[in-house]
């Protein structure tokens, strides 16, 4: 097809399948052609992507077959690897802010041509969009709605409807791939498959992607329905977090760790796993993303079995990144550039259909708490989410709405002073909410849907669906909407003014 005769070169896709036709990755390899002779050529095998975009550049990152250095041509300039590897991070910079750039991949003898456009300068205010969902992990049905971690039938549909209406980023907080494994050449094969799903679209603008309780990587211990689980360690190179920062590339501005935090057994030990590149920020214009990681030092058998084995709770925000959160909100809060301020974390502070049970309302039992060193910390999952709230709605004025996942639907809630959000036998202290405030929850990007539950603050819920959903949220100086479209057929869901 591609005269590889002549030219001595093609590239091969392929794909590996079970014997029942079960998906387990796609993926392509070049070849050379000389003297009736086939040989393996430097291919790209995953990637080029986009992200850490700025102001005056962005860092393409990509992975070949082969060791190689390779270059990125933009602009009249040329960036290069300092030295000859498989995973490249190039960054580009000194380029011109809010301009469309073409840029070109030299690896060996080969090159490959896309663009990608830079952001404007802060504070610039000029109307633009950015795209939010979360997960896809693999879904019922089998073929590619199952293919082996993700949901990439969704996934494109949804990576495609993005780039199409020209996103300025998409954000994906959790729940990429079915994970909970205890290999990790297991979950490397399921982000390579989701990377592999929007890698067409990747190319252009960036997917920020982050985690949720399935991106885990455990020791268990087989008793009960999860067993005894908990996060890998060593922690530098075993843990969920170091297997999940050597797939992705996230800026690396957020808290450190759980060391050095009252709880810590030692402070001359590493005794916790990095936040690195799962919990950060990042700014756009007039907008800041403020991604947080309530799966961290995840141990999933936790809720079934409290104080058996130690371990953060699925849905708890531990206190040394709650008092990162507390700082870089008041860093934005005085930033005169940003006047909207959005909060992701996977887990939602208000379930409403799906996690009842869980994420930070365990059917109203305060009790659940993460257990260090043999013991439970202060505060419950009921009084960590209210020192949540406190810091995004009463602290922060400019924080429009938490975007959250991990239930399978989409729907707005709308909470203010007057929505009933304790157990009826509370007998702490409440929380008085100083503005209302939205709580937008897209999980709807492929995983087997959930039904809406009834909860005390049900009356605030507006247009729930279980529909695969992407969240367009448009901002224009001080106005913020949202348009809800389901990436199959292309209804619009939901439209809705925010500020
Ligand atoms: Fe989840």
């Amino acid at each position: 097809m591609i005269n590889w005769v002549n030219n001595g070169k093609g590239l091969i896709g392929y794909r590996v399948i079970t014997k029942e036709g079960d998906f387990i990755f796609e993926g392509e390899i070049g070849f050379r052609y000389k003297n009736n002779q086939f040989s393996i050529d430097n291919t790209l095998i995953e990637g080029p992507a986009v992200t850490l975009l700025n102001e005056e550049g962005a860092t393409i990152y990509f992975t070949t077959n082969n060791p190689l250095k390779a270059s990125v041509n933009v602009g009249g300039k040329t960036f290069t690897d300092k030295n000859a590897v498989k995973i490249h991070e190039i960054k580009l910079d000194g380029l011109e802010s809010n301009k469309k750039y073409n840029y070109e991949v030299i690896y060996g003898d080969n090159s490959l041509n896309y663009s990608f456009k830079t952001a404007p300068k802060a504070g610039t205010r000029e109307p633009f969009m950015f795209a939010y969902t979360s997960d896809s992990r693999g879904g019922n049905g089998g073929g590619e709605r199952d293919f082996y971690g993700p949901n990439t039938y969704i996934v494109k549909k949804i990576a495609a409807l993005a780039k199409y209406k020209e996103a300025a980023f998409v954000q994906f907080t959790g729940d990429l791939i079915g994970g909970y494994t205890n290999s990790a050449a297991d979950i490397e094969l399921q982000y390579s498959n989701w990377k592999k799903a929007v890698e067409p679209f990747a190319h252009y603008i960036p997917f920020i992607a982050t985690m949720g309780n399935h991106e885990v990587v455990s020791y268990k211990f087989p008793k009960g329905r999860y067993g005894i689980t908990m996060d890998k360690f060593p922690f530098e190179t075993e843990s969920s977090e170091a297997i999940f920062a050597k797939h992705f590339v996230n800026p690396t501005n957020g808290p450190v760790s759980e060391d050095n935090s009252k709880y810590d057994p030692s402070n001359t030990t590493v005794d916790f796993p990095s936040y690195s590149e799962n919990a950060f920020y990042y700014t756009y214009d007039n907008v800041a993303m403020v991604v947080l990681n309530s799966n961290y030092w995840y141990a999933p058998s936790l809720k079934k079995s409290q104080g058996l084995i130690d371990g953060n709770l699925h849905g708890y925000i531990m206190d040394n990144q709650l008092s990162w959160l507390e700082k870089t909100m008041a860093m934005f809060e005085k930033e005169s550039s940003i006047d909207h301020i959005f909060v992701t974390i996977h887990t939602p502070a208000f379930p409403n259909g799906g996690h009842s049970g869980d994420d930070m309302w365990y059917s109203g039992k305060n009790s659940y708490r993460p257990y260090i060193a043999g013991s439970p910390v202060e505060k419950g999952i009921i009084e960590r989410r209210d020192d949540f709230l406190e810091i995004i709605v009463n602290k922060s004025p400019k924080t429009v709405a938490l975007l959250t996942g991990d239930e399978h639907n989409f729907n707005v809630l709308t909470i203010d002073k007057s929505t009933t959000i304790y157990p009826e036998d509370w007998t702490k202290k409440k929380i008085e909410f100083s503005r209302p405030f939205y709580q937008i929850n897209n999980g709807a990007a492929g995983a087997p849907y959930y039904a809406q539950e009834i909860l005390p603050w049900s009356n605030g819920v507006d247009g729930f669906t279980t529909q695969n959903a992407l969240v367009f949220v448009y901002v224009d100086g001080k106005n913020v909407k949202i348009e809800v479209i389901n990436p199959v057929t292309f209804d619009v869901i939901l439209e809705k003014d925010l500020r």
